[in-house]
């Protein structure tokens, strides 16, 4: 009793903010706990949370997915929902959309209003967000990631991270590493080079690390030259740990350990989603788990050092003290209007307008006219499904709700057009379809993919780039009766859009969320003029996404192994240097105004490295809207010694311009961040000599370009 008394002491009182101290009294209550209590720290003792120490005062783990919403609770040990009625959250867009964003105080906002809905629910640990690179449009899970960027990602992860622990909860930053496919994801073994592996797929977790100070990582399913990645010497112990020194805890995925001398190794500290054995003992049927009995065995006997153990339990109270144990953490909210207005803003940012003929959007709202709302994703709720990203929705605008409330005075007519049941008579919802697309004066496609398996969906990857459920046909069928059509596509993934020239008008939608139909109704009628950008490239067809491009052995493997033979050329590196042009370029998104770039210049020709080039640039909102930009700064390198891409964006600035203005921007770039990763020497290198720098408003619309010289 006294000792409990004492740590709550230590653990509250004001000397506990002093780091060295911190570290202290963490040894200290390490110095009190037995074998069996570390032991039972380092695994699940039900679906969602890790024990505590009852008996001095150190508290359960509270876990919860992430990344778009706080999920509903999960029964203690099976996975049924719960069924509480306390768990109805905001469900913020998709990450996808706030990459489109490309705004880093919008992933901050997004970060401080997810987080206190999690500090609200009582969660330490949000399990999110994800940031694997998007290598194939066929990933179920991409719609969870934020594109096919490393720069990008890793710009707008920092500020999501900071946002969601600023209310004493730890981001758990996922999926570490290279899980860049559902299919065989709990086995598949990745091959990658390490050019790739440093210059692509880690970069992002590496900021989150050591720019966003990330409290958690997530050790991923598939494996890594052999290892699973939630017990991988090279991604957990060399890399994260000693490389980045990250001083945090690495959570497995959910069932993703499966060895204990590697489990007690290779850098894993809790282990979570082993299955639960009540035949082991009814009381703590998780003793079951690698990091259970088993680890109590190997230390009891002296296998295994105890100092193994002690540095797990010293992460995880170093994030209790961080998150549970902290006395000055805010208590949250929830629903608040200000994360409506949040989930609000990042949709209609993230909106992408792919293609507007004849500036066909926006459609004036007073108008009194018929809109064809046609498509089953009009109506369909996106923040069910897909997986642990699904959310019990408090609210859930859907597309044709938010149109009949913006357009209210017109006559909104819905028909549904196809549909994702097979059990549906397809042949009569598409004669319905075709009958109110020849009445109206304008039709509003609202299709693209959902969160059924095979869809944008985890556990399973698409089977098709095409739309599914013959919505092409569709398409080609209504804009054959009536040509004033906008296709709204919702998804978190490119689709083939071999149908584009159909049609007037393509907005690019995502997963939106709460707001999402409120949000696209403000993009169709013009009250919010978009901004989005494409965070990843739409191929044109398959065959030229890079992943594909090389076959089967390249994606998705042999069922047991595969590699990734197109090495750092993932997205928009491939379309550009090897001259395969995309249907809709990474970094493409129009407005409904106009802007012109110009006098792009750099405040010198010739750097050395630690130097920032500073690039400065105006431009010019010569249209009829005030709106933003994204201006975009890609780097590459003339004649290198080795194989690169073509360019790599290495900076980019959004700014609002208003009707008629002009501004001035500058957008610097570290040389630094200019090197390669050389596997001669393990390590980064800057290449002397002369760089292109690309400047434009997408990657395949480079307005200008310089030439520096690095000395
Ligand atoms: C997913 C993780 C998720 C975990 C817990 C796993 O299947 O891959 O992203 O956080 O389940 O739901």
């Amino acid at each position: 009793m006294y000792i409990r008394i004492f740590l709550l002491f230590l653990f509250i009182s004001p000397i506990f903010l002093l780091n060295a101290q911190e570290e202290i009294i963490i040894d200290d209550i390490i110095s009190k706990l037995t074998i069996r209590e570390k032991v039972a720290m380092c695994h699940a003792q039900s679906k969602f949370t890790s024990a505590g120490v009852p008996r001095l005062g150190i508290p359960e783990l509270y876990m919860s997915d992430g990344p778009h919403g706080i999920r509903p609770e999960i029964n203690w040990d099976d996975w049924g929902y719960a069924d509480w009625t306390n768990d109805y959250v905001t469900a913020f867009p998709a990450l996808t959309c706030l990459a489109a964003t490309f705004n880093s105080n919008l992933s901050y906002e997004y970060g401080l209003a997810i987080g206190e809905e999690a500090r609200y629910r009582n969660k330490d640990v949000l399990l999110g967000p994800g940031i694997n690179i998007y290598r194939t449009p066929l990933n179920g899970r991409n719609f969870e990631y934020m594109g096919e960027d490393p720069f990008l990602t890793s710009t707008l992860v920092v500020p999501y991270i900071k946002g969601v622990q600023e209310n004493g909860v730890a981001a758990c930053v996922k999926h570490y590493a290279l899980n860049n496919q559902e299919l065989w994801r709990g086995h598949i073994n990745v091959e990658v080079s390490d050019r790739a592996l440093y210059e692509i797929y880690l970069p992002a977790f590496k900021a989150s690390v050591k720019k966003g100070n990330a409290w958690a990582i997530m050790g991923s399913y598939n494996k890594f030259r052999g290892q699973h990645c939630s017990h991988n010497d090279l991604l957990l112990n060399k890399i994260l740990k000693k490389m980045w020194g990250f001083d945090g805890v690495v959570i497995s995925d959910w069932g993703g350990v499966h060895d204990t001398d590697q489990a007690i190794n290779n850098g894993l500290d809790i282990e979570m989603g082993t299955p639960s054995d009540k035949s082991i003992s009814k009381r703590f049927p998780y003793d079951n788990n690698f990091l259970g009995k088993s680890f109590e065995k190997k230390i009891i006997e002296g296998e295994v050092k105890e100092a193994i153990l002690d540095d797990k339990v010293t992460r995880i109270l170093r994030l209790m003290k961080r998150t549970s144990l902290n006395k000055n953490r805010p208590f949250g909210s929830i629903n608040s209007k200000k994360h409506y207005e949040t989930a609000y803003k990042i949709a209609t940012e993230g909106i992408v307008l792919l293609k507007n003929t004849n500036n066909f959007l926006p459609i004036d709202k007073e108008k009194k006219i018929t809109i064809a709302v046609i498509g089953e994703n009009a109506k369909k709720r996106m923040t069910i499904g897909g997986g642990s990203s699904e959310l019990k929705a408090d609210k859930e605008i859907s597309p044709l709700a938010g149109i009949k409330k913006e357009f209210n005075n017109a006559i909104v007519k819905y028909s549904k057009g196809y549909s994702s049941n097979i059990n549906e008579n397809t042949n009569d919802l598409k004669k319905e379809a075709l009958l109110l697309a020849k009445d109206a004066d304008i039709i509003f496609f609202i299709g693209g993919l959902n969160k059924d398996s095979f869809q944008d969906s985890e556990a399973s990857d698409r089977k098709s780039y095409d739309l599914p459920y013959d919505q092409s046909k569709l398409i080609d069928k209504i804009s054959k009766i009536n040509k004033n059509i906008a296709v709204i596509l919702i998804s978190g993934n490119a689709v083939n859009t071999n149908w584009k020239n159909d049609v007037k008008s393509i907005l690019q939608s995502w997963y939106l969320g709460s707001e999402a139909g409120y949000a696209i109704a403000s993009i169709l009628s013009g009250k919010v003029n978009p901004s989005g950008k494409l965070p990843f490239s739409f191929p044109s067809e398959l065959k030229d996404n890079s992943a594909h491009y090389f076959g089967k052995l390249s994606y998705p493997g042999d069922g047991l192994s595969q590699s990734y033979m197109d090495g750092i050329l993932v997205g928009y590196r491939w379309h550009d240097t090897k001259k395969i042009g995309a249907s809709f370029g990474f970094g493409h998104g129009l407005s409904y105004t106009s802007f012109e770039l110009f006098d792009v210049n750099s405040n010198k020709r010739k750097y050395t490295k630690g130097e920032n080039i500073e690039i400065s640039a105006k431009i010019k909102n010569t249209g009829k809207y005030d709106g933003k930009e994204v201006v975009q700064v890609y780097v590459g390198k003339v004649n290198s010694k080795v194989d690169r891409a073509l360019k790599e964006l290495k900076g980019f600035k959004k700014i609002n311009v208003r009707e008629n203005q002009l501004e001035n921007i500058k957008i610097h770039i570290p040389v630094n961040s200019l090197a390669y990763y050389n596997e001669m020497i393990s390590d980064w290198q800057v290449e002397k000599g002369d760089y292109i720098v690309y400047v434009g408003n997408a990657s395949d619309n480079i307005c200008d370009k310089i030439v520096v010289t690095i000395i």
